[in-house]
């Protein structure tokens, strides 16, 4: 288990930078993800921690030692892909087995790693197939066993679950936090999906255009985001401005300041005499309802539990907005 330090990280490609100075300190055994739209730099970072890529300025440290100018291959560094990258026309033993025979380990020794790995990713009896002939939650648990047995300090996770449907999303992605919390391996994950980053982290990194814009526990960045990125990125928030804020909810936000609120902290109430808002969508999900409501030329998106009063609105009735809880989200921009 290690511990990993970035310091002052910056990254260029030709003229534009990709990263800016990035600062992450990342505990032992912690669960760490890194979570931004596509494009701002996420792939980049993981490939400058595991030595496939250099950067401009900054340092790494693994347990408190200067990595950043060693080679790959001596990083003790694993790396799970999105698209497994395992070998087509191998076994499942023949997949796990290639880091350990590059690593030269004696033959009884890779036997009974190899058998103790695939225990732990529920594997045992496939041992002999052949990789194509698993499901894609089975092939990713193989890329994962392959990683462990190598007993890696750190692992890094590149979207491992982007191109598994939704169901099996789901289930490997609680399958995976288990076999971390096992296993206790240091995890950089990286994805561009705020749900999957809040399931299965200890703590987040919101990454915005190569800029950390909030480091904290899933909790931390829904609930308490420092600016509208994060708001709007990780809790769908609306952010009303200055006038919208007074006029809808009456609160006073302060000059240029934005008011920002989560779909489920705004409550519709009917009103057919001032008829200020109304119902522009209604999207029924079962659990939930999704509206959105046109106030004061503002588009706002508001969740309800179906089966509440509040989730019984039909598309074009009039209401307007209350607020659920007096502890407001104040933000600068
Ligand atoms: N080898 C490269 N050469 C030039 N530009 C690159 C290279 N790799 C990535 N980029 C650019 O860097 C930015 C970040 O890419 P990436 O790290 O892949 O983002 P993400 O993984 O968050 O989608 C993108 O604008 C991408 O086009
Ligand atoms: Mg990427």
């Amino acid at each position: 288990m290690a511990n990993l330090r970035i310091e002052n990280l910056t990254k260029n490609f030709d003229e534009h930078t990709v990263l800016s100075d990035i600062n992450l300190n990342i505990g032992q055994g912690e669960f760490f993800s890194i979570v931004g739209p596509s494009g701002c730099g996420k792939t980049t970072l993981l490939r400058i921690i595991a030595g496939l890529e250099f950067p401009d300025s900054g340092n790494i440290f693994i347990n408190g030692k200067d990595i950043t100018s060693l080679p790959p291959q001596k990083r003790r560094i694993g790396i799970v892909f999105q698209n497994y990258a395992l070998f087509p026309n191998m076994s499942v033993f023949d997949n796990i087995a290639y880091g350990l025979r590059i690593q030269k380990t004696e033959k009884q020794d890779l036997e009974s790693k190899i058998k103790s790995v695939l225990e732990i990713v529920s594997l045992s009896h496939k041992i002999h197939n052949s990789v194509t002939s698993l499901s894609g939650g089975e092939q990713q648990r193989v890329s994962l066993a392959r990683v462990i047995v190598t007993e890696p300090e750190l692992i890094l996770f590149d979207e491992p679950l982007s191109n598994l449907d939704y169901t099996l999303r789901i289930e490997t992605r609680n399958e995976l936090k288990r076999l971390q919390r096992d296993v206790g391996i240091t995890s950089v994950y990286v994805t561009h999906d705020q749900t999957e980053a809040l399931a299965l982290s200890d703590r987040v990194a919101v990454l915005n255009k190569g800029v950390v814009q909030q480091t904290g526990t899933p909790d931390d960045v829904y609930y308490h985001p420092v600016n509208n990125f994060v708001a709007g990125f990780i809790g769908h928030a609306n952010l009303f401005d200055e006038k919208s804020s007074e006029k809808i909810f009456n609160v006073k936000t302060g000059k240029n300041k934005f008011l920002a609120l989560l779909p489920e902290d705004i409550i519709p109430v009917k009103d057919d005499v001032n008829k200020t808002g109304q119902i522009t969508e209604v999207q029924f999900t079962g659990f939930s309802v999704e509206y959105s409501v046109n106030i004061f030329d503002n588009n706002v998106k508001i969740l309800c539990l179906s089966s509440s009063d509040t989730g019984k609105f039909k598309d074009g009735e009039y209401v307007t907005l209350k607020l659920k809880s007096d502890n407001l989200t104040i933000l600068d921009g």
